[in-house]
């Protein structure tokens, strides 16, 4: 598969061992190298880029902010963008998630989302034992400390372990590889959901403050979802002990899966949200935490009326302004629609890999996709962890011309590999045929090395 040359200048890199093609511009769902190769943006970055690349009205528009105000505090002043950005927030969250909280990344909106549960609780008494933040063992909520500690990921985590918070994780609504050996993803759903329960209970409810999820699963375990009965349960439960719940649409937010949010597919509202990635389509570092005015009135109206928090970039009102460029685009080009038409037209093309026997798993909604490799089908089993297999796909399809998210510990751990497809929500249905068949070719050439025989 391809070179991998270490790069030689003066850039602290994520990985010294990967060759990185120099970026000369993007347009659309595509990525060209300075030497002229052209790639399928398969994954949006990760999970981004929603508008795809080289949009010229958000640039113009940029400009104009630039030139008018590019950077306030958000402590000392309030401007049009920020105000503006906010209440298209508001009307595009569903039910009472009205009160957003500026940021500028995911990991930042999850801190900030800990933080703001503590302070909920704090705010009627000061005493309260109430801190801990519940997570899952499969997920991804950020890379910073306090955000990595409601991390699942082993692999991210474990160098890092004694610095984290050890809050507590309860088992995802996996059913690949549900520890049940439920036979339905309903089954499963009421599993994952009792465990919230039984936690809670082992903890005491009096020490909880919040649980945290994400409605559709990202980098952790690409595409799975729960059956809805899974966030009806949820929501009772951190209703009945006095919990926030708190949905992370990092990456699942701004239209990925279909809906605008992934937990419109669900039918509840949470108490907290937190959103990055797709509310600017990447055009600029933004992020949030849009609070319900049950968390916002406690803290805010009827309380000491400070969150004590806060960053040096959260609420610019350039970031807010190409953030509100980048939603009216979406609402008014009717992004999210499409990304269901052609999610829906994808996975039916994807579907027929699933009888190649590397092939385990393929699920998601809209174009927040999954795809998990085995070396055996019927046992599950994964592969080593010598063989790499999710760095094999990658490097096959970037053979390709497509470049896709790879990620692994979603089975014990440490094993398991998967793929994340999740192109630009504007694809059209030829550029799903194009991108179907780069993945399809470079699928089965790792299959017919690592696979046996393609069917
Ligand atoms: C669900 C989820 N939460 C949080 C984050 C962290 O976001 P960031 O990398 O912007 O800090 C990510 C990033 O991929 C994510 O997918």
């Amino acid at each position: 598969m391809s070179n991998q040359i270490a790069p030689q200048n003066h850039v602290f890199y994520r990985n010294q061992n990967w060759h990185y093609p120099k970026i000369a511009y993007g347009k659309g769902i595509f990525l060209y190298d300075d030497e002229g190769n052209a790639y399928i943006d398969g994954c949006s970055g990760s999970a981004v880029a929603n508008l795809g690349h080289g949009n010229s009205e958000i640039a113009e528009h940029a400009k104009k902010q630039i030139e008018t105000i590019a950077y306030t505090h958000l402590s000392r002043w309030t401007s049009d963008p920020i105000e503006n950005c906010a209440r298209q927030i508001a009307e595009l969250t569903p039910g009472d998630l009205n009160h957003v909280y500026f940021v500028s990344g995911g990991s930042e909106a999850t801190e900030t989302a800990i933080k703001m549960a503590r302070q909920f609780f704090t705010e009627k008494n000061p005493d309260t034992s109430k801190w801990k933040i519940i997570s899952k063992k499969h997920s991804f909520h950020g890379n910073t400390l306090g955000a990595l500690s409601l991390t699942g990921i082993v692999d991210r985590r474990s160098i890092y372990d004694p610095l984290l918070i050890n809050f507590p994780k309860i088992p995802q609504f996996y059913h690949y590889r549900n520890q049940w050996n439920c036979q339905t993803l309903y089954e499963t759903s009421v599993k994952a959901a009792e465990a919230l329960e039984e936690e809670i209970l082992f903890h005491g409810p009096e020490n909880i403050a919040g649980f945290i999820t994400e409605p559709i699963v990202g980098s952790a375990a690409p595409g799975i979802y729960p059956d809805p009965i899974y966030f009806k349960m949820v929501r009772e439960i951190c209703d009945q002990y006095n919990i926030l719940l708190i949905v992370d649409e990092v990456m699942s937010g701004f239209g990925r899966t279909g809906k605008m949010f992934a937990i419109e597919h669900f039918d509840v509202v949470p108490d907290l949200l937190c959103i990055a990635k797709g509310m600017s389509s990447g055009y600029t570092p933004i992020g949030a935490v849009v609070a319900s005015d049950k968390v916002f009135n406690r803290i805010m109206i009827d309380g000491s009326g400070q969150f004590k928090h806060g960053h040096t970039y959260g609420g610019n009102p350039l970031s807010c302004s190409v953030a509100s460029k980048a939603m009216e685009i979406l609402v008014r080009d009717h992004i999210v629609e499409n990304a269901a038409l052609q999610g829906h037209y994808l996975m039916n093309k994807l579907k027929t890999l699933s009888t190649l026997e590397m092939v385990g798993d393929i699920r998601g909604l809209g174009l927040m996709i999954g795809m998990e490799f085995v070396e055996d089908k019927k046992t599950k089993k994964s592969f080593d962890t010598k063989v790499k297999m999710s760095t094999e796909v990658t490097l096959a399809c970037f053979d390709e011309g497509l470049v896709v998210y790879p990620g692994g510990g979603s089975f014990k751990g440490i094993l398991g590999d998967h793929i994340l497809i999740a192109p630009p929500l504007n694809i059209t249905e030829d550029e799903i045929d194009q991108l179907f068949e780069k993945l399809s070719r470079a699928i089965k050439k790792v299959n017919a090395i690592f696979g046996g025989e393609n069917e």
